[in-house]
């Protein structure tokens, strides 16, 4: 088992998920504070021409904030992936009444047949995974999605470098991630793109990419 992996199952994951403990509507306020536009106004941009009833999965899912915020937008059938315990025992118990199901799996090896989504999406999960795995990640999100694949990640534009994270090594890793999956996936196209940046810091950026199959 990889550092990084054994990092987000225990200690470092319980650690994160409770400083993350917001509810939907704070994380658009987050969102907002950060970017200028809130996460719900981003998915509005890329996913409102979507039927609402495709099969949507997000590989490391923590509470399931971003597939509430998903159900708020119409859609019925969202599914998450997610390694760490304590994180999914919350996403359950907050989301019980929607449907939204999360259950544990690894993004190295996702729990579910080819093609079985019409969409997989990852938020803040690439940055996370070892780049000698990261191969192994997108082809397995690739292999799961019948149609599209969907992205928000930290950007940079050169390179593939590692950023100490929350006092750590080996945690956090950024690069143009949308150039990745094409580069391993070359029937992927990409159909829309947009960089986020930062208010504050702005020399800090965020990519969404929309890529269909
Ligand atoms: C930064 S959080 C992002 C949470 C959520 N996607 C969001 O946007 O709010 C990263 C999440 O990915 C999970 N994760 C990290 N590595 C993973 C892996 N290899 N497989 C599945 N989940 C993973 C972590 O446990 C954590 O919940």
């Amino acid at each position: 088992m990889n550092n990084q992996k054994t990092e987000w199952e225990t200690r470092f994951g319980r650690e994160y998920t409770q400083r993350n403990m917001f509810t939907p509507a704070e994380l658009d306020q987050l969102y907002l504070d950060r970017y200028g536009v809130t996460r719900t106004g981003m998915n509005h941009e890329f996913l409102d021409f979507l039927d609402r009833d495709i099969m949507i999965l997000e590989v490391g899912s923590n509470i399931g904030n971003q597939l509430h915020l998903l159900h708020n937008m119409g859609f019925k059938n969202l599914y998450g992936i997610e390694i760490n315990s304590h994180a999914i025992e919350k996403s359950n118990k907050l989301n019980c009444e929607l449907p939204i199901y999360v259950i544990k799996g690894e993004a190295l090896n996702i729990p579910f047949k080819d093609s079985f989504f019409d969409l997989i999406y990852t938020s803040g999960v690439l940055i996370h995974i070892n780049p000698k795995n990261i191969g192994n990640v997108i082809s397995e999100i690739f292999r799961c999605s019948k149609r599209y694949i969907w992205g928000f990640e930290y950007f940079q534009d050169e390179g593939y470098n590692e950023i100490e994270y929350h006092g750590q090594n080996n945690m956090l890793w950024k690069t143009d991630f949308k150039k990745l999956y094409l580069e391993n996936h070359p029937e992927l196209k990409l159909i829309k793109e947009k960089h986020y940046h930062y208010l504050e810091n702005n020399h800090l950026t965020d990519q969404m990419f929309l890529l269909e199959k």
